[in-house]
């Protein structure tokens, strides 16, 4: 769907070095993604004219990770409606709601996706008064500022974040909850970023998380940009690495919290977050406020994706496994919430999250 843009730097992504990549940009009237497909072998954008466009963008895992899609949400949103800048307000309003359902059906688990596009409503909603192209332009505001803004909580969750983690610590994550999976910085890779800049020598171990890979090709990718120590490990490899003594906290990042602090991430999460309380290592999960479902009673009701086999039977082009063979894929698990030792907010630290705590925090 995304047509290619001329990258910034080049398209053998490796040779990148500027560690400030932008996962999305506002290019020329149109919305640019980093290609996470084929990272770190390629750095390349595609761009996006329309919700339909960046909806599959989201659901092909162009852009990943919980804040970047509710981000990519909002430019779908915009770009819907700067197309439709010149219609009459009922073809408008037609479009734009077709553009919500599509981008709202395009990914289930993350709920920053609805979040993006319940704010881009209400920001509708509030200029609906206006003539139709004030409308369309309010909207491309609006996600800009959602961009802005993602990248201040982050940094807010960083510095909060940056100091749990002793100097020297060495830190184990998770997937990738860096500057890919936001508008910049991270959630989890924010703090490790943060700490850095405080002044922590900080080294960090990176499950490769299978089948997507997105340890392997994207954390260390991200790490390796910004020379900050990291050491990748396949995902069998963690309660080895813990039983030796050779790490010192995890920091994951979220898709969504439910009301009573049950953490949903990606897939093999909640192994990590056994393998932990066993060898008595802290557990820690960066989450802002917008991944909160207070709407979900806990992680039971939170939909997990259930992705296609393939993505089990190989890897892009080489398939392992016997054809025929029964295959399940689920994206995402839960972690309870006894297991975590706390939440990493822009609003600080809650520590051992629970129903009460939660509430509690939110209200503060
Ligand atoms: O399937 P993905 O790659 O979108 O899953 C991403 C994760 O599980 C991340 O850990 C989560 O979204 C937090 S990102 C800051």
């Amino acid at each position: 769907m995304g047509t290619r843009s001329s990258p910034s730097a080049n398209s053998k992504g490796i040779e990148v070095s500027d560690p400030r990549v932008e996962t999305l940009r506002w290019r020329d009237g149109r919305l640019e993604m980093i290609d996470q497909r084929v990272l770190p072998a390629h750095f390349e954008y595609l761009a996006y004219e329309d919700a339909v466009g960046v909806a599959e963008g989201i659901r092909s895992m162009v852009v990943r990770g919980a804040p970047a899609i509710g981000c990519a949400a909002a430019y779908g949103v915009a770009l819907e409606a700067q197309k439709q800048a010149q219609a009459t307000l009922p073809a408008f309003t037609a479009a734009l709601e077709e553009a919500f359902a599509v981008l709202a059906a395009s990914r289930p688990t993350a709920v920053n996706l609805f979040w993006g596009l319940k704010r881009m409503r209400t920001h509708w909603e509030r200029h609906s008064h206006l003539p139709v192209p004030e409308i369309a332009e309010a909207l491309l505001l609006e996600a800009h500022e959602v961009l802005a803004e993602d990248i201040r909580i982050n940094r807010a969750m960083g510095a909060h974040g940056a100091t749990l983690l002793a100097d020297g610590a060495r830190v184990l994550t998770h997937c990738n909850a860096g500057a890919l999976a936001t508008a910049g910085h991270g959630t989890a890779l924010g703090v490790f970023r943060s700490a850095v800049e405080a002044g922590k020598r900080i080294s960090v171990i990176a499950d490769e998380t299978r089948p997507f890979l997105q340890g392997a090709r994207l954390t260390a990718w991200e790490m390796v940009q910004e020379g900050i120590p990291v050491t990748l490990i396949t995902d069998n490899m963690a309660g080895h690495l813990m039983s030796r003594g050779e790490v010192d906290a995890v920091v994951v990042g979220t898709d969504r919290v439910a009301a009573n602090g049950d953490v949903a991430n990606k897939i093999g999460t909640y192994m990590v977050a056994v393998l932990a309380r066993r060898h008595g290592i802290p557990f820690y999960v960066a989450c802002p406020l917008s991944t909160i479902d207070i709407e979900i009673p806990d992680g039971n009701a939170i939909p997990i994706e259930e992705r296609a086999p393939e993505e089990v039977t190989g890897f892009r082009d080489c398939q392992w496994a016997a054809q025929g063979v029964s295959v399940r894929n689920p994206a995402f698990d839960v972690t309870p919430a006894e297991l975590v030792t706390g939440l990493i907010t822009e609003k600080g630290v809650l520590l051992e999250p629970n129903r009460e705590r939660l509430r509690d925090f939110l209200k503060a």
